[in-house]
């Protein structure tokens, strides 16, 4: 697309062929860092169990395509696509793993995103915690498979 298409916000097709399990991949859309993480199956054995610890753990509100409103809160249980800025006051959250001591989460910590402006934690489907100072899960852009290993960002089969 053009420079100013591209400004007013043309989908964004990604290659995920390459994204190894565990890891992540940041593209831009609508300038906006969009996050696709492709989650290994510790990372999906995570989600469960936390409904009580969670303020939306069925995705009530409004963050989200119909199509990824379920536990994982994505198209395919692996692959989990994001807006990657914080429901609070926009800052950027970052990635923690498990346990990861270090990050002050505690050794319960299950693995999932922590946002560091004033402490939000989300779990590994973007799902808020609960008490927290962000008010709603984060949010997961309109997207679609255009195969097994590319992904259109910033478009589903509903809006295309
Ligand atoms: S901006 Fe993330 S907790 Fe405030």
């Amino acid at each position: 697309p053009s420079e100013r298409a591209r400004s007013l916000g043309a989908a964004v097709e990604v290659d995920i062929a390459g994204l190894p399990p565990g890891s992540m991949l940041t593209v831009e859309w609508r300038g906006k860092p969009v996050w696709i993480v492709r989650r290994t199956p510790e990372m999906l054995q995570s989600l469960q169990g936390l409904e009580a610890q969670l303020a939306d753990p069925a995705s009530a509100k409004d963050q989200q395509p119909d199509y990824a409103r379920n536990t994982h809160r994505s198209i395919q249980p692996e692959v989990f696509v994001a807006i990657g800025i914080c429901t609070h006051l926009g800052c950027s959250p970052t990635a923690v793993a498990p346990g990861a001591p270090q990050s002050g989460l505690g050794a319960g910590w299950p693995g999932g995103f922590f946002c560091p402006c004033h402490g939000s934690t989300f779990d590994n489907a973007g799902r808020v915690y609960r008490n927290k100072p962000a008010p709603t899960n984060l949010e997961v852009p309109p997207h679609r498979f255009l195969s097994a290993t590319r992904l259109l960002i910033g478009e589903d089969s509903a809006s295309a």
